[in-house]
């Protein structure tokens, strides 16, 4: 019998919880939380939480991460440098994407992927995009995955070769609704986008700026209303991702109201950055080159909004890792670029193939808290829902990831919410060469995260090795059950 009751015990510090927030100590034994109380026993190692804001671990649901597109763009951020900023961050388990190249099964695209992911220092699990959805993927791998625990598919909207037409789209759908799998969806309209570069191009505008003018709110509104429509007539479950403005949230709040299961995801960007980070001098606009588009700042309030009446009730990083010295050299359409390249007289690319996504794994939880838990906008319970708990709920790893209950894996995050510092590319540990952040002052900052009872990274030290991370099988959703509302008789799954 040992003499210590706990492995590790946190002392005296802030426990915030999905629901509640109050001061206790927490026993950590075999990577799991075994109590929470006043007064625990001694612990082999025992760590002074008192001052400190401890959180469930950060679940960042929408990353991109070593990715390998159709054309060979080959992403920057490895397994393990992503993982590093991810601890660093307080991201404690990240879901990310396991590609399907067109014309190809979900086999043989992206060979190893998989397999590379076991370098990562987080736990992590996977999308399965679907760009291609025969019947061979729909009928077989699709249901194959779900028995291995990977219970979610991403469609595209937009981007080429990504995109799936309407009648793909309710395939997925269908095939969902009958494994009984979530259905995550870009929201864009592919073919108002292509007019507008086109007439952008033609006018002779091509620098980053025109990146936003070519994707405007409405392009963003109409697919958000048609993905919802399709999932109301499929009767399946969809989470909206990367919801960038009020048009987009009012679709899904108008859907949620007349019951049907649709949830919205948005991401720091979206409330931090805008049109003014496209116009920033010698190209280094492309640096907040996304899609959706960065909108105008009054935008920000009204995404707060949605986010205070829960219709964004998820905030992911979106993470992706291209660089700076990468935007500038691109030379043809990217994995997320959106048309053919077009030379500007300084060598730069036309905006149109500047490839799309911000790095912001490692900032998402310290953007989030300062500026939401710090300037007032939303509580310590909101922060863990926006940060983990609603993405685990919503993807199936309730009870495991995001909540502070014993039996509960012991991922936490130790917070100095008094600290005052700014985000600086120096100091972050992601393999891209900016961050869109930079200069930005920040209130509150992770000094330790915890991962399965281990501590990863203590004052920026990350101390998790690569491959000490574990693939997350997960469980069927607990919030999105579908609603049922279909004919008597009516197997969409058939049709
Ligand atoms: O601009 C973005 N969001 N890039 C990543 C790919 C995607 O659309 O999620
Ligand atoms: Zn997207
Ligand atoms: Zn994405």
């Amino acid at each position: 019998m040992s003499d210590f009751d706990y492995d590790l015990v946190l002392r005296g510090g802030t426990l915030a919880s999905a629901a509640e927030v109050f001061e206790a100590d927490l026993g950590i034994r075999d990577g799991v939380i075994a109590a929470i109380g006043r007064g625990l026993r001694r612990g082999r190692e025992e760590i002074d939480a008192r001052g400190r804001i401890i959180t469930p671990g950060g679940l960042d649901s929408h990353c991109h991460i070593e990715e390998l597109g159709q054309d060979g763009t080959a992403q920057e951020e490895s397994f393990a440098s992503g993982s590093a900023a991810a601890l660093a961050g307080g991201t404690t388990s990240f879901i990310c994407f396991l590609p399907q190249w067109k014309g190809h099964s979900l086999a043989a695209s992206a060979p190893g992927y998989a397999e590379r992911a076991r370098r990562s220092r987080a736990d992590y699990s996977f999308h399965q995009i679907i760009t291609d959805p025969t019947p061979e993927v729909l009928e077989r791998e699709v249901p194959a995955l779900v028995a291995r625990g990977i219970r979610s598919l991403k469609v595209f909207l937009t981007y080429d070769p990504l995109r799936l037409t309407d009648g793909e789209f309710l395939q997925v759908l269908a095939t969902a609704r009958r494994l009984g799998a979530m259905v995550t969806v870009h929201c864009e309209n592919f073919d108002a986008i292509g007019w507008r570069i086109q007439a952008l191009l033609k006018a002779g505008l091509t620098d980053p700026l025109q990146h936003a003018w070519s994707r405007p709110p409405v392009v963003e509104r109409e697919a958000t209303h048609r993905a919802i429509a399709l999932a109301e007539l499929a009767d399946q479950p969809i989470q909206v991702f990367h919801v960038s403005c009020e048009e987009a949230a009012a679709e899904i709040a108008a859907a949620r109201a007349r019951g049907v299961k649709v949830w919205g995801e948005t991401c720091p960007q979206y409330v931090t950055l805008s049109h003014d980070d496209l116009r920033a001098p010698d190209f280094a606009g492309a640096k907040a080159v996304c899609s959706p588009a960065l909108r105008d700042r009054a935008e920000h309030a009204r995404i707060w909004r949605r986010i205070q009446d829960g219709t964004l009730d998820v905030v992911t990083s979106d993470h992706c890792g291209f660089s700076f010295a990468t935007a500038k050299k691109a030379a043809g359409s990217s994995a997320y670029g959106t048309g053919a390249a077009v030379q500007r007289p300084d060598g730069t690319p036309a905006f149109n193939a500047i490839p799309n996504g911000v790095p912001g794994i490692e900032t998402r939880m310290p953007v989030l808290f300062s500026e939401g838990v710090s300037k007032g906008r939303i509580d310590l319970p909101t922060f863990v829902r926006l940060s983990s708990a609603n993405a685990a709920k919503l993807f199936g790893l309730a009870g495991r990831k995001g909540t502070l209950a014993p039996g509960a894996d012991a991922d936490l995050v130790l917070w100095d919410p008094d600290r005052e510092t700014t985000i600086t590319q120096s100091r972050l540990h992601h393999a891209i060469d900016y961050t869109p952040w930079e200069g930005m002052a920040i209130k509150g900052w992770p000094a330790l995260t915890i991962r399965r009872g281990e501590v990863a990274m203590r004052e920026g030290e990350v101390l998790a090795a690569p491959g000490s991370g574990r693939f997350l099988p997960r469980g069927p959703y607990a919030l999105a059950a579908p609603s049922g509302r279909v004919p008597d008789g009516f197997d969409a799954a058939a049709v």
